[in-house]
């Protein structure tokens, strides 16, 4: 019995390759029926921290390349001396900040302009040893199944806990090296049975291409080191990610470590944090990680007001690190020792009432919804859907007919388009979602589709969505429906 507790127990991924084929009807409406918790807040405010701008992010990557500079700089002059241990201590761990950096610009959010955001995720994503194509598609499904178990590819502590290997991954010791593997087997084109149950099959050829380029970069770099006699040309590319790897270690865990699995309620399964500010730099504001699992659309800079506006819809945030490792700590012990089924629960506050109409909130994952009670189709399959004044210029509105979901868009003036209203990649309400530049970007995993062309844009979207035909009448819009 008290063999079994402490089994090895199983999060392979296997069994939820059967989430990854088409949903018939039933499975779309128990997805669109189960969705994760959600705060009740105005549109318009949630609208206004999902706002875009490079302004902000391009001071930040700015200050981050020039401490990458600087530190490296430094650290190359000391190289043979004491003063080493010091400097590539700073400079590793400013590198290994880019993890960070990979997770923001994976979402697509901290800038406006795509290329950037796209720059900045390759060259992150290569830092911090993420495959960039294998991370894209694993990081949607984190965020579809946050600690869901074999169904959660990112799963940082698995029960019973192991605390050697959270020991040893302060320096990336125990998940490092299978990361390596990983992206030598990927070069070689050969996925594993988990990878290929969340990576879409057209998407593997971009996969090994780019674990080849890794592979052949890190290859050049330590034939460097050979040829030189030194460690020195691998101490500033590669191995950084490994001896500067603490900070990313020691803010990681306060993410989920000793918390719920297997609940939809990410207010028991993820924390948010205080930090100095720092550390708040280097981790680009992850503490508010609650906040951002709960709205991935909102960037990285306005995360702050995000958490105050919903405080009191969540758990207290934590005021210190030190108040959750005194807290963490027991627990995961607890864990590996006596109670693997262990965890940390979190205190709720009470609910309270919304007074907000409900085409003024965010109402859970259906989104944004037109009042239209019940839509009735006039001559020509033509439905009215909703008043012009109802949708503002870049937004979107939802609503059902039917039993199928759409989705009206408005962009600038009175240029009006629609859709089917699910995202075509797990079924989401797109009428949560942010209208910008002319694209849809879904609320679950800020994947982008073209609204007037219905064309997938963005990962982790990549198949086209159904357009309608809409037509302004008077101060109503309809859309054509077709039998
Ligand atoms: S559900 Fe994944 S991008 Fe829409």
């Amino acid at each position: 019995m008290l063999l079994n507790k402490f089994a090895k127990r199983d999060y392979s991924l296997t069994d939820a390759a059967q989430s990854a084929v088409a949903l018939d009807d039933e499975l779309i409406e128990e997805k669109v029926e189960g969705a994760w918790w959600s705060p009740d807040l105005p549109r318009k405010e949630l609208k206004a921290m999902m706002k875009r701008s490079d302004g902000p992010a391009l001071f930040h990557f700015g200050l981050w390349i020039l401490l990458l500079i600087m530190s490296g700089y430094l650290a190359y002059l000391s190289w043979g001396t004491w003063w080493a241990v010091l400097t590539f201590f700073i400079y590793g761990t400013i590198y290994s900040s880019s993890d960070a950096r990979w997770h923001e610009c994976g979402h697509g959010t901290p800038f406006k302009t795509r290329w950037l955001n796209e720059f900045f995720y390759y060259l992150s994503s290569f830092m911090t040893l993420r495959e960039a194509h294998l991370w894209r598609w694993s990081h949607a499904r984190h965020h579809t199944d946050t600690i869901i178990v074999m169904q959660d590819p990112e799963i940082q502590v698995m029960r019973p806990t192991d605390l050697l290997k959270i020991l040893a991954d302060f320096f990336w010791l125990r998940s490092g090296p299978p990361e390596v593997w990983r992206i030598i087997q990927h070069a070689l084109g050969r996925p594993n049975a988990d990878v290929r149950s969340f990576v879409p099959e057209t998407e593997r050829p971009r996969m090994y291409w780019s674990s080849r380029i890794y592979v052949a970069i890190f290859v050049g770099f330590a034939l460097w080191s050979v040829a030189m006699g030194s460690f020195l040309p691998m101490m500033f590319i590669g191995l950084p990610r490994f001896y500067g790897g603490w900070l990313h270690q020691f803010l990681g865990l306060t993410q989920h470590a000793g918390l719920a699995e297997n609940t939809m309620d990410h207010r028991q399964n993820t924390r948010t944090v205080h930090v100095n500010p720092v550390f708040q730099y280097l981790y680009m504001n992850m503490n508010y990680h609650l906040e951002h699992h709960v709205i991935p659309m909102v960037p990285y800079h306005t995360l702050p007001k995000l958490h105050q506006a919903i405080v009191d819809q969540t758990p207290a945030p934590y005021t210190s690190l030190w108040q959750v490792y005194k807290e963490m700590i027991p627990a995961l012990y607890k864990q590996a020792t006596q109670d693997p089924d262990y965890h940390i629960e979190r205190p709720l506050p009470t609910p309270v009432e919304t007074t907000l109409p409900v085409q003024e909130r965010v109402n859970g994952q259906n989104g944004h919804q037109a009042l239209v009670e019940k839509p009735q189709a006039i001559a020509g399959n033509w439905v009215e859907v909703c008043a012009v004044d109802d949708l503002d210029e870049e937004e979107v509105i939802g609503f059902d007919y039917n039993s199928k979901k759409y989705a009206v868009y408005r962009l600038l003036g009175d240029n009006f388009y629609a859709s089917d209203g699910l995202c075509t990649h797990e079924k989401v309400a797109l009428a949560g979602g942010l209208v910008l530049d002319g694209c849809i970007e879904c609320p679950m995993h800020n994947g982008r589709f073209d609204v007037a062309t219905g064309k997938a844009v963005k990962p982790p979207v990549h198949e086209d969505l159904k357009t309608y035909s809409v037509e302004q009448r008077g101060d109503k819009v309809f859309i054509n429906i077709p039998d």
